[in-house]
């Protein structure tokens, strides 16, 4: 296995279907302009083929479908089956939901197990001054679907000082009663907001967030697996939530994650612009790719920052978190 002098390897791989999504997230996109697909996306053949590779070459066991928005992506139906197939301990899915009730059947087909579902707030008009775009409550039954079939719901939300501070104890309260772990992520000064002052104005971090929650809820903080991004904290009334600080406690220093972007390209860190292209590898035969892939992944390795997420002009929407 590849590691570096950190001990940091390569487990855990987010492929990001298509850079298209049907929301304009405002902390995401900043001129509400549609996200479209990036230039020639690789084929769903083209992923899995990075996918097999990836397990033959690295410790790589935990694969993630983002986006973009991947429900939009039409490799998605192709991709999902076949990936439960493959030797990995875990597979999931970020989806923002909007499609999740129409793609239900396949998700919950295909076995998987737990998946993601982005939620910033659940005052439906806020929703959409917030998405730009799509309709709470379709995300909402998209949701009911995946619990009624057992799957593991865990809810991203951003919480923004402007726009969804109030949602903060709402949104745990729905994450409670309905058996789903709640994730806050912490802003992150991605692509424009790198150099805005909207992130200083907008950032809501991990001890206002506790505060908040600390004025109806009484918890504790509970210890997370080695690699995981978030801080854990188990609610004493039962269930818990989680916190995702990449400012307030940075996780670089024990971050596994790989990124592989819709185009073939890939980021051994957010916070790097760096990227390597593996598209031309795919179609080499088995031993020479995993050669190549063994250098690129070196490569990605060492663009990891040390220990501080600095910021970039890389997206979230292009990359998928
Ligand atoms: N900071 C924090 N989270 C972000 N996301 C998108 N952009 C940002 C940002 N700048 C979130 C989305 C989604 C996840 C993939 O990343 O809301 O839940």
């Amino acid at each position: 296995m590849i590691s570096d002098r950190y001990g940091r390897s390569f487990s855990n791989l987010r492929i990001s279907l298509t850079a298209a999504c049907n929301y304009a997230c405002t902390y995401c996109v900043p001129d509400g302009k549609r996200l479209m697909p990036a230039r020639a996306e690789l084929e769903a053949t083209e992923v899995l083929r990075a996918v097999d590779l990836m397990i033959a070459t690295t410790g790589i066991d935990k694969v993630r479908l983002t986006g973009g928005e991947p429900l939009l992506s039409p490799k998605f139906d192709d991709l999902m089956p076949d990936l439960m197939q493959r030797p990995l301990r875990d597979v999931s899915l970020t989806t923002n939901g909007q499609l999740l009730d129409r793609k239900a059947d396949l998700i919950i087909d295909s076995g998987l197990k737990r998946i993601n579902v982005s939620l910033d707030t659940l005052d439906p008009e806020r929703f959409r001054a917030i998405a730009r775009s799509g309709d709470l409550a379709t995300v909402q039954r998209g949701i009911d679907r995946m619990l009624d079939a057992g799957i593991s719901v865990k809810l991203n939300m951003v919480p923004l000082r402007s726009a969804n501070r109030d949602q903060v104890l709402p949104m745990l309260d729905y994450a409670l009663s309905n058996g789903m772990e709640l994730r806050y992520i912490e802003l992150m000064k991605m692509g424009h907001l790198q150099h805005d002052p909207r992130f200083e104005r907008d950032f809501l971090g991990m001890d206002e967030l506790l505060d908040i929650i600390g004025s109806r809820h009484a918890f504790t903080r509970t210890d997370a697996p080695f690699d995981s991004t978030a801080v854990r904290f188990a609610v004493e009334s039962g269930g818990t939530f989680g916190i995702i600080a990449n400012e307030s406690e940075p996780f670089c220093s024990s971050c596994t994650r790989l990124r592989l972007s819709s185009n073939g390209r890939l980021y051994g860190c957010l916070s790097s612009a760096k990227s390597h292209d593996i598209r031309d590898l795919l179609t080499l035969d088995d031993e020479q790719a995993r050669e190549r892939l063994k250098d690129v992944l070196g490569m990605a390795l060492a663009d990891k920052q040390p220990l501080h997420f600095t910021g970039e002009v890389t997206v979230m929407k292009f990359i998928g978190g």
